[in-house]
C-alpha cells in the first residue's frame, strides 16, 4: 500500500479494559483498509469515540466531546476531505438513536457487538451503498469474536485478551447486561492460538479479560467445557508466557479450581473481586446474590492457597436505602479484608436499570462524605500493603521506559515500580529490591545476578 492510501484513524477510549481491548481490535479490523492509528484528531479521516455508559453524565460527555471534535470534521470538509465521525461502545448501544438525532454530523453509531462488521459499515459511511449513515446497535446472533481478526499486534510485554463477554447477573445498578448482552465464552483453541501468537511477539504476561471472567466456560477441540482455571493452566504450559492474570470476577462464579490454580507460580497472586457493599441488606437490594460472609469465605480460601495474595475490589457508596449502619458495614468489611488496591464510586442512577426507580435516594453530600471516608481507608490500606513490601526482592516485569535510563514495571502483586536501569531491560522480568513507596507506587533497585565465573 502506498503512503497516499494511508488514512488517519483517531480513537478515543473511555471506560474499562474491555473497551481498551475493543479499540485495539477496531484498529486491527480497519488496518487492511489503510487506516493507521494516530494520537490526535488533527487531520483525521476517521474519529471513533469508544464510550462508556457505566456512570453518570456518560451521554453528556459524549456530546461535549463530539462538539469539540466537530471542528476537525469541518476543517476536513473545507479541504475537500471527509472525516468519518463515529460513536461506538456502550453509550452508542444504549443511546444510539438519541445520538443520531441530536448530532446529525455523526456518520456512524454502532454498539460493541458489531465491530467485526466495521469494514462494511465504513464502506457504507463513505457512500459506497448510496446512503451514507450507519446506525447499528444490533445484538448479533453470531459470535462477535469470530468476526474479529485473531492476530493482534502486541505493543509490549503485557497483553489483554478477551475470553468472555457480557453478563447475566443483572445487578440492579448496572447497565452492562443491557449494553454488552448475555454471557458468552470464546472457544479454548482460538484463545490458546492467540496466546501463542502474542508470545511469539514477545508477550510475557497475559491478562484474560471478561465482564464476568470467572463465568468463563469455553469449549475445547474435544467438545469439553473448560473453566477459567483450566484455561489458565493451559496457558501456563506455553513456554515464554511467564505471568497470567484475569479480570473481573464475580463472587457468585468463584469455583474452588480457580482458587487452587493460584498455587501455580505463573498465576499471579492478585485477585480483583468486586463486592460493592458490606451490608447484607444492600447486597440484596443490589441483587448481588451473595452475602458478606460468602465474600469473606472466598477471600479466606484464596489466602489458604496464597497467603500473600493481593486483594482488590470495587465499591459503591450511597446506593438507594443505604443507612449510616449499612455504610459502616462496608467500612467494617474493608477493615476485615484488607485491600491492596480498590476502586470506589458514588452510586449513579442509570436509566433503565431496576435501581433507577428505587426510593430512598441518598443525598449527594452524604454520598460525598461516605466516599471520602471509604477512599481514605482504602488509601491507608494500599500504603500499608506497599510499605510491607519494602526490603523484599520481587520479580518485576518491565513494561515501559518513561525516560532514558528509567524503567517502569509491575510486581506479581500488580504494584507499579520505578527503577533506574538500562532501557534494554524493557520487556524482561528481573529481580528488584524494593526500597520505598509514596503510598501508591514503589521504587527499587535492580539486582542483576552476575553470571557465575
Ligand atoms: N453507579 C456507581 N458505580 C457503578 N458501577 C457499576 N454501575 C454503577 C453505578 N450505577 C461500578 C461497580 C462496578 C464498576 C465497574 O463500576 O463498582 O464493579
Ligand atoms: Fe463501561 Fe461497563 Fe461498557 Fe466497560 S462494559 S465500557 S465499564 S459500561
Amino acid at each position: 500500500m502506498t503512503m497516499s492510501n494511508t488514512k488517519k484513524l483517531f480513537i478515543k477510549t473511555w471506560g474499562c479494559q474491555m473497551n481498551v481491548y475493543d479499540s485495539r481490535k477496531m484498529a486491527d479490523v480497519l488496518a487492511p483498509m489503510g487506516y493507521k492509528q494516530v494520537d490526535g484528531p488533527e487531520g483525521a479521516d476517521m474519529i471513533i469515540l469508544n464510550t462508556c455508559h457505566i456512570r453518570e453524565k456518560a451521554t453528556d460527555k459524549v456530546f461535549s466531546e463530539l462538539g469539540r471534535l466537530k471542528k476537525f470534521k469541518d476543517e476536513g470538509q473545507a479541504e475537500g476531505r471527509k472525516t468519518i465521525m463515529a460513536v461506538a461502545g456502550c453509550v452508542a448501544q444504549a443511546e444510539g438513536d438519541f445520538i443520531a438525532e441530536r448530532a446529525p454530523y455523526v456518520d456512524m453509531v454502532f454498539g460493541p457487538q458489531t465491530y467485526g462488521t466495521l469494514p462494511e459499515m465504513v464502506a457504507q459511511a463513505t457512500g459506497a451503498y448510496g446512503k451514507d449513515r450507519v446506525i447499528n446497535t444490533e445484538f448479533d446472533e453470531e459470535d462477535k469474536f469470530d468476526k474479529l481478526p485473531e492476530e493482534t499486534l502486541a505493543t509490549g510485554p503485557t497483553a489483554f485478551l478477551a475470553v468472555q463477554e457480557g453478563c447475566d447477573k443483572f445487578c440492579t445498578f448496572c447497565v452492562v447486561p443491557y449494553t454488552r448482552g448475555a454471557e458468552y465464552s470464546r472457544r479454548v483453541e482460538a484463545i490458546i492460538d492467540e496466546v501463542k501468537q502474542l508470545r511469539d511477539q514477545g508477550v510475557r504476561e497475559i491478562s484474560f479479560l471478561g465482564q464476568n471472567v470467572n463465568a468463563f466456560h469455553g469449549i475445547n477441540a474435544k467438545g469439553e467445557t473448560q473453566s477459567l482455571a483450566d484455561l489458565m493452566l493451559l496457558a501456563a504450559e506455553i513456554d515464554g508466557i511467564e505471568r497470567i492474570r484475569y479480570t473481573t470476577s464475580h463472587p457468585r462464579d468463584m469455583e474452588q479450581d480457580l482458587i487452587d490454580a493460584h498455587a501455580h507460580t505463573k498465576i499471579m497472586p492478585y485477585l480483583h473481586l468486586p463486592v460493592q457493599s458490606g451490608s447484607n441488606k444492600i447486597l440484596k437490594a443490589m441483587n448481588r446474590k451473595h452475602e458478606r460472609d460468602m465474600y469473606f469465605d472466598i477471600i479466606e480460601r484464596f489466602r489458604k492457597v496464597r497467603p500473600d495474595i493481593a486483594i482488590s475490589g470495587d465499591f459503591i457508596v450511597g446506593f438507594p436505602g443505604e443507612t449510616d449502619q449499612d455504610f459502616e458495614d462496608t467500612m467494617d468489611l474493608v477493615r476485615q479484608v484488607n485491600y491492596s488496591s480498590a476502586y470506589s464510586f458514588k452510586y449513579s442512577q442509570r436509566p433503565g436499570t431496576p435501581a433507577a426507580t428505587m426510593g430512598g435516594l441518598i443525598r449527594e453530600d452524604i454520598k460525598d462524605e461516605r466516599l471520602q471516608r471509604l477512599q481514605a481507608l482504602l488509601a491507608d490500606q494500599m500504603r500499608a500493603f506497599n510499605e510491607q513490601t519494602i526490603g523484599m526482592d520481587l520479580s518485576v516485569l518491565f513494561d515501559g521506559t518513561p525516560r532514558e535510563g528509567q524503567l517502569h514495571g509491575r510486581t506479581p502483586y500488580n504494584q507499579a515500580v520505578h527503577v533506574t536501569g538500562n532501557s534494554r531491560l524493557n520487556g524482561q522480568i528481573e529481580t528488584v529490591r524494593i526500597t520505598g513507596t509514596n503510598g501508591k507506587s514503589l521504587t527499587g533497585d535492580l539486582i542483576l545476578y552476575e553470571a557465575a565465573a
